[in-house]
């Protein structure tokens, strides 16, 4: 597959990574050796960027990729992410200094490596200053425990400011022919020379043929409470899916590999994780690589889709905003 360069300071990835966060988290009950099946998959078809977090399960999805990379440790990038304080009754935020050294120490063993690839902070942590955060990271890049620093849903202020302090490779945020807010954040990061890791890039899995009434999934799945699968919003949103399936189809692709072919043509320094837990669903999507859209095509989806979805991507509260 591809290799993509992302940031300035030697991060390579394959131009289509995995996201690993649905075998623990937001999607329902999973099992983890079908999960173990799927991330192995992805990396005998070429991918080498694998992505998780502390959150996902507490290092319980840390482990799920740690293992199945074991074997192939030395090929492939593993990305993980720190920033949430789990000790409350409601999750919280808490990227302080020495939270973040428990964490990384923590992520290391978790995944059972003596380098973490790429370290982002998962969201911005309002109470403590993000010089002090780029600067904990700065700590373990030099010790040689983490290789490049990503932030997540971070905003311009708030990238500079990071920046200055230990250079930026990458900026996580959600990106998909449905959410494409981030957009208004794309000059800042060229203009750094920092890449762009698109999650949720299948729209939480509707840009596919299987999308359902939210009152359809699982109760301990997001999309039943999602608003773009909601009612009002779910038959909107459905009828582009459709749209899109269509065009795909003159292609001979998949709505899925339409909706990744679209963000890899939005330039070559994204790459999007998309995230399944099946083996069938994951070779779809790494096909989508080889699926070129020409501008006829990208005029269409932009007809069919202007400006994205229906419906919020998180309740209010959950929104990250963007300093
Ligand atoms: N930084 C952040 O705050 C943040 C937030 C969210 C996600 N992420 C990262 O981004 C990754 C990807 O995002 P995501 O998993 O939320 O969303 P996504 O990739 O847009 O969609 C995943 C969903 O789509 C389904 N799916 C995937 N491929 C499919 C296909 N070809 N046909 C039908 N259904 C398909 C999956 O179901 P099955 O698993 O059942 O196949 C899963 O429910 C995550 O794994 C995580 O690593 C980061």
């Amino acid at each position: 597959m591809e290799q993509r360069n992302l940031g300035q300071q030697g991060l390579k990835a394959s131009a289509l990574g995995y996201g690993a966060m649905g075998i623990s988290l937001a999607y329902g009950p999973s099992d983890e050796n079908e999960g173990i099946a799927t991330i192995r998959r992805a990396h005998e078809l070429g991918v080498t960027f694998f992505d998780t977090a502390e959150l996902y399960g507490q290092g319980e999805n840390e482990r799920i990729v740690g293992a199945a990379l074991a074997p192939v440790r030395d090929e492939v990038v593993i990305a993980t992410k720190f920033g949430f304080d789990f000790t409350g009754t409601q999750l919280g935020l808490d990227s302080r200094p020495e939270h973040i050294r428990e964490v990384v120490d923590n992520s290391l063993r978790y995944l059972g490596v003596d380098v973490i690839d790429v370290l982002y902070q998962h969201r911005v942590d309002p109470n403590v200053p993000i010089e002090d955060v780029a600067g904990t990271v700065k700590e373990f890049i030099d010790a040689g425990k983490v290789r490049y620093f990503g932030l997540s849903e971070a905003g311009e202020s708030t990238i500079r400011r990071a920046h200055a302090v230990q250079p930026v490779s990458v900026l996580q945020t959600e990106y998909s022919l449905f959410e494409r807010d981030v957009e208004i954040l794309l000059p800042v990061l060229r203009e750094l020379g920092i890449g762009f890791v698109a999650y949720s890039p299948l729209g939480r899995g509707f840009l596919t043929d299987q999308a359902k009434p939210g009152a359809a999934y699982d109760p301990t799945d997001m999309r039943s409470w999602d608003a773009r699968f909601q009612p009002g919003n779910y038959e909107k949103n459905l009828e582009a899916t459709r749209s899109l399936a269509d065009l795909a189809a003159t292609k001979g692709a998949t709505v899925a590999q339409l909706a990744l072919a679209w963000l890899l043509a939005q330039g070559d320094d994204i790459v999007p994780i998309p995230g399944t837990r099946r083996v069938q669903r994951l070779e779809e999507n790494v096909a989508a690589a080889g699926l070129a859209l020409d501008d006829t095509d990208l005029k269409q989806i932009a007809e069919i889709l202007p400006t994205g979805g229906f419906g919020a991507r998180y309740p209010e509260g959950m929104l990250p905003t963007w300093d």
